[in-house]
């Protein structure tokens, strides 16, 4: 498991042990996924069966100034574990993202509609895509939207409702687009459905989003209803809050091959937000 720390590596180790498997549990700190050699030590010396790759560059903004940087991890570091994993004969489990799409689509997204990422980050994702698929006939590329998982409050880059929460500890009005809809998905919940896609072989293109299409302003609302807070929440729009890197305004992923292979759809976004509230408690004091 490369990435071990991040929102999403927690959880799926976590998970792993659950179900019983042995898992080699790896961060950066261990193993830098650009180092092409570091890696294929490391996968030679533990024969995975199953290599997961939960490691990301996912500064969306920063990466239109350093593009260099986000394609070294999420593409060539990407080519570096397929190639790894091919010698090895370990299937992989790589992670991407809603943002491949340009967000034009009028329905959630399904796996084959055309991709068109807007962006360096998002390029660099569909980049590892394809360097998974390029090198691996069975490399399972889970796509996922708006992760936030309890993982989030000792990660760098924490998740949105750790951001809502800190604005809205300093009694300012909150600003939150509400012309860009994503599928926020609950990290737990991605951790466990991609492991029972790796249970039943499965491989290909496969989207786990949550299971409520919703704006950031409607996740913001539902966020803070669910903490019992009533910050001054105000919605506002792409025009009036620019960002370095365009995203697709409209980018909620369709869970129906997933759910076609027999996998429990994910619950509305209300349960899983109070759900992150439990895990965050639990987190928090333990
Ligand atoms: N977060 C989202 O909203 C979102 C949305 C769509 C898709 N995704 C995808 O979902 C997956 C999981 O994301 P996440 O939310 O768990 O991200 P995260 O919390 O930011 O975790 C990413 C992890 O990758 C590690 N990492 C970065 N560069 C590395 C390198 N060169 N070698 C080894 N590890 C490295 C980071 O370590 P450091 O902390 O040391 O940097 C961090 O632990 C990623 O593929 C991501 O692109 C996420």
């Amino acid at each position: 498991m490369f990435g071990a720390s991040g929102q999403l590596g927690v959880e799926l180790v976590r998970e792993l042990r659950v179900r019983q498997y042995e898992v080699k549990a790896l961060d950066r700190a261990q193993v830098d996924i650009t180092n092409a050699a570091t890696v294929e030590n490391a996968l030679a010396a533990y024969d995975a069966e199953v290599v997961f790759n939960s490691a990301a560059y996912n500064q969306v903004d920063v990466a239109e100034k350093e593009p260099q940087a986000a394609f070294q991890v999420n593409a060539l570091a990407v080519r570096n574990l397929a190639l790894a994993c091919r010698q090895v004969d370990a299937r992989l489990v790589h992670f991407s993202t809603d943002y491949v799409f340009d967000g034009t689509a009028r329905h959630p997204y399904v796996e084959d509609d055309p991709t068109h990422p807007l962006g360096a980050y998002a390029v660099s994702k569909l980049a590892g895509e394809l360097y998974a698929q390029a090198y691996l006939d069975h490399a399972l590329v889970v796509r996922t939207s708006g992760v936030f998982g309890p993982g989030g409050l000792n990660t760098a880059r924490g998740n949105f409702v750790e951001l809502m929460l800190r604005l809205a500890g300093t009694g300012q009005p909150i600003r939150v687009v509400e012309d860009h809809v994503a599928s926020p998905t609950f990290a737990p919940l991605l951790a466990a459905r991609t492991i029972d896609l790796v249970q039943r072989g499965q491989a290909g293109v496969f989207h786990i989003g949550g299971g409520t299409p919703s704006s950031w302003f409607q996740f913001a609302r539902t966020i803070f209803e669910a903490a019992g807070l009533e910050p001054t929440l105000l919605a506002t729009n792409e025009r009036e809050y620019r960002t370095p890197a365009r995203r697709p305004k409209y980018s909620a992923l369709s869970n129906a091959k997933m759910e076609r292979t027999g996998l429990e759809p994910m619950p509305p976004l209300k349960d899983a937000v109070e759900a992150y509230f439990v895990e965050r408690k639990r987190a928090a004091t333990s």
